[in-house]
């Protein structure tokens, strides 16, 4: 199937792109470079052996999706062109409603006019804010976003649901990511954060390089068993192959408007402490870590309860958070042989 991935060369998109090649399939990147590059395109001719189809387009430019649905046939698509800097949507909330918004409504809206039936949309576990229960399902009740990023995931997931049930003849799914981290084992993409990271691994990858001073853990008093926050951390490898299943179950599917969620995670949760601990004996690595304050919008734990993907999907994460943190300096590492 020929698939166009939005943000297909971002962090995710660009994993997507090598396990739906591997997988048979066509990928076709739409990326304005936003926030990614063109050398995304270089690792990724490494992997796959070839160029992958791109354009330098702008998701939210409406006669420019035209004009490509125009001249390729897409079977469907996966859309993860968005902003996401959780703290910068605080500061600029129109842009990001703006621009991850009006992505996805011009998306449907040409997706209709050239019957592409078929969408896969990338959500986030933010949507279940700090739930009651864990580990959290699909049915966890959603809570209000605690930022406008957030905002955006749960507003995009209505969007689709509205109009799923509108009967358009649109199949699609919206996957729940936990925390994506790692990078491709061949350390050819990865994750490329600009200025400085305010994600956990690529912030503790910069660390231990020497690039910052040192990693600050945010909060070591939640009610945790070490008192730092849990994560459900999901190797970013697993999380591209839930994107093959989703789309190639949304091609199989009979019914015509069929909407689903799904968690993504490894049904696992670790806290920040473990994941250091872990980073430090997988690659032999000492850290330089302290612990300071919380940081404010902070959930206390959150870990997946996957079954609905392994059921339904057919999907199950297969890697460790070893491997995940192994392939991540493994990615540093190239990153700094690279500059020199
Ligand atoms: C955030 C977003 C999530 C998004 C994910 C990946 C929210 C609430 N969460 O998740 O939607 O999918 O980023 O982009 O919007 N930490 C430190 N020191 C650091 C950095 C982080 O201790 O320098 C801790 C945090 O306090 C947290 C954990 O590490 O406990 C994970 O943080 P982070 O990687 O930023 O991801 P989330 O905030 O969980």
């Amino acid at each position: 199937m020929k698939i166009l991935v939005t943000g297909g060369s971002g962090f995710i998109g660009s994993h997507t792109v090598v396990e739906l090649q591997a997988a048979g399939h066509q990928p076709v990147i739409v990326d304005n470079l936003y926030n990614s590059n063109r050398e995304v395109l270089a690792g990724l001719k490494n992997i796959i052996g070839q160029d992958v189809l791109f354009y330098d387009l702008d998701c939210t430019d409406e006669s420019a999706m035209r004009e490509l649905f125009k001249k390729e046939k897409f079977g469907g698509v996966i859309h993860f062109a968005a902003y996401k800097a959780v703290g910068e949507s605080v500061e600029q909330p129109l842009k990001y409603y703006q621009n991850n918004i009006d992505s996805l409504l011009i998306l449907l809206k040409v997706m209709r006019e050239f019957g592409v039936g078929n969408f896969v949309f990338s959500s986030s576990c933010t949507v279940y804010g700090q739930p009651d229960t864990l580990p959290v399902t699909e049915d966890t009740p959603r809570q209000p976003a605690t930022s406008p990023y957030g905002n955006t995931k749960v507003m995009c997931e209505d969007v689709i649901r509205d109009y799923v049930y509108s009967k358009p003849n649109l199949k699609a799914i919206s996957l729940r990511y936990f925390n994506p981290i790692g990078a491709h084992p061949s350390a050819e993409i990865g994750e490329l954060p600009s200025g400085v990271p305010s994600n956990l691994v690529p912030y503790l990858t910069q660390a231990a390089a020497g690039l910052r001073d040192k990693l600050v853990v945010f909060g070591d008093d939640y009610d945790t068993p070490d008192g730092t926050c849990i994560r459900d951390f999901i190797h970013v490898v697993d999380l591209a192959k839930a994107h093959v299943k989703a789309i190639e179950l949304l091609d199989m599917q009979t019914d015509a408007n069929y909407y689903d969620v799904f968690n993504v995670g490894t049904g696992n949760g670790n806290t920040v402490l473990e994941l250091i601990n872990t980073f430090e004996e997988a690659n032999d690595v000492k850290l330089n870590y302290t612990t300071g304050p919380r940081r404010p919008g902070d959930v206390e734990k959150i870990w997946a309860q996957s079954d609905k993907a392994n059921n339904v999907l057919g999907w199950k994460a297969e890697k460790s958070l070893t491997d995940s943190l192994r392939d991540a300096w493994r990615w540093q590492l190239a990153l700094r042989q690279r500059s020199e």
